[in-house]
Formats: structure tokens, sequence, C-alpha cells
């Protein structure tokens, strides 16, 4: 701001020209940042990805993208806005993640997906589908987990967990106690009864700690319950959170005695 020019006006107009000038600023910032991030997005995603971009954006479920949030091996996910100017999460899963082969055995034996995609773009969109299919059916049975808002081929728009730019910390970087862990028992038996759901990817690290209690996200691995090997990722799940708050001194239950609770 230039003091000697804000001198020579009145007060009133000062203000008004300041409040001019910090519009600006704010908003030349934002085209930057939108430009620059632009700029990364051609560099990292492929045409059909950039496509997709521009279609939330004209379809109205996207507003503006600003910068990454996390820059994972398979997928990036975003800060951006949606309609209102409200933050959203947007999580592009990178279709030249390798280990789609991987990702098959989360989709086959889901009776919800019938015929196997036949290549890694069609799995790559199957996957995203998946992942707001199941925070969808998480939600109806009241899970606490980033109310879906759409998607779009390899694009997951859902809501913002934290207080932009940054991520709510996970569990992995929150202190936890009881309170976590009673909540973490309870949500794995709520998805498993209530949503008929096992998240299959559970850990500390797809948990958020807010202020309004735990959030769970990272869903696309989740299947129904009547996925063969359900009961082997249930297992798994239960297995790494007892671990987890064991290393941090909480909790006295063994995995099998949680697993009979939360199948009983
Ligand atoms: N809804 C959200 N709100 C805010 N931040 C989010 C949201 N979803 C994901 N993130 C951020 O992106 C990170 C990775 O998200 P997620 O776990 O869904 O992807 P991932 O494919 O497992 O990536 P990674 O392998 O890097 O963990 C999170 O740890 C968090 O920092
Ligand atoms: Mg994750």
């Amino acid at each position: 701001m230039n003091d000697s020019r804000m001198r020579v006006v009145d007060a009133d107009e000062s203000g008004k020209i300041r409040e001019r000038l910090l519009r600006f600023e704010r908003e030349s910032r934002y085209l930057r940042r939108d430009s620059d991030e632009r700029k990364v997005l051609e560099e990292v995603f492929d045409r059909s990805t950039m496509l997709a971009v521009e279609e939330l954006i004209a379809r109205k479920d996207l507003g503006e993208l600003h910068g990454v949030v996390r820059a994972g091996k398979e997928a990036r996910v975003y800060l951006g806005e949606d309609r209102a100017g409200g933050a959203v999460a947007v999580k592009i899963y990178l279709m030249s993640a390798s280990d789609f082969r991987k990702r098959m055995g989360y989709i086959a034996g889901d009776r919800r997906f019938g015929k196997l995609p036949a290549g890694s773009r069609e799995t790559i969109y199957l996957w995203t589908r998946k992942e707001f299919k199941n925070l969808q059916l998480a939600q109806g049975a009241g899970v606490r987990v980033p109310t879906p808002v759409s998607f779009l081929k390899n694009i997951l728009i859902m809501e913002y967990i934290g207080t932009p730019p940054d991520p709510a910390p996970t569990f992995s970087e929150a202190e936890v106690g009881e309170e976590e862990y009673r909540w973490t028992f309870k949500t794995i038996g709520a998805l498993w009864k209530g949503a008929g759901l096992v998240h299959a990817d559970l850990s500390e690290f797809n948990v958020f700690k807010t202020g309004g209690g735990p959030v769970l996200f990272d869903m696309g691995s989740a299947v129904l319950s009547s996925h063969p090997q359900a009961q082997g990722f249930l297992k798994r799940d239960v297995s790494n959170m007892v671990r987890f708050f064991r290393k941090r001194g909480i909790g006295e239950t063994e995995a099998d005695e949680w697993m009979k609770e939360i199948s009983r």
C-alpha cells in the first residue's frame, strides 16, 4: 500500500481505495495462482483430464481450482471452490498410475460393478465412481465422511475437511485419545453393519481429526460386505487401528475381540 498517496485523500475515500486495492490484489493473486495451477495441471494430466476439469467448471460443479493440497503417487488433491465459493477438495487420479492391477481385487467381487473394466483408463474411472458411491453409502449410514459433491472420469469433488488451504491433520499427525479410539471401532462397526461396507485401506493416514470429531476418508478401496475377501479386509483394518492406538499407548482390546464385537 502506498502511504504517501493515501495521505492526499480523506479518510472515507482512502478506505474505499484501500478496499479496492485489496480486492484487486486478492483477485489477481487468485488469477495468478489459478493460471500457474493450470500450467501444472497441463504438465501432469492428460488432455482428457483437462477436458474433464473444464466440463466440471462448465456444468458449475466446480467454480475455481486453486493450489494442490497433496501430490501423491496415485492422485493429486486440489483445493477448489464450488459455485457458491465454498471450499471443496478435488481429487484427481493420475491416469499414469501403474498399479491398476492391484485395484482389480477391490473391484472384482463387488457386485455393484458387473463387467470388469478392460484397461487402465476404465479401471481408474470406475475407481473414481466407486469412491463416490462409497462416500454416499457411508454417509447414508451416518458415518462421517467428506460429503461427495460430484465426479467425472478420474475426478472426484467432495467437501473440504480442514481450514483452507490446510487440510485437517490425520490421526497420524494429531494427538489421539480414548475418544478417538472409541470412535474408530464404533465407526468400523457402523460402516460394516449400517452401510454394508468395509474400508479396506484403513489406517491412521485415512482419518482426519477435526474440532467437530473425526472424519473417515480415502474410500476408493471400500467394498461391500458380500465381497469374498470382505472379512479379511475387515480384519486387516481392525488390526491396523489396534496397532496404531497401541503404539500411542491406548486400548487393551485385541483385534479378535473387536472382530467379534463388530460382527455380532
Ligand atoms: N476431503 C478432503 N479435504 C481436505 N483434504 C483432503 C481431502 N481428501 C484428501 N485430502 C488431502 O489429500 C491427502 C491424500 O488423500 P487420500 O488419502 O484420499 O489420497 P491417496 O490416494 O491415499 O493419496 P496418498 O497415497 O498420498 O495418501 C490427504 O492426506 C489430505 O491431506
Ligand atoms: Mg490415503
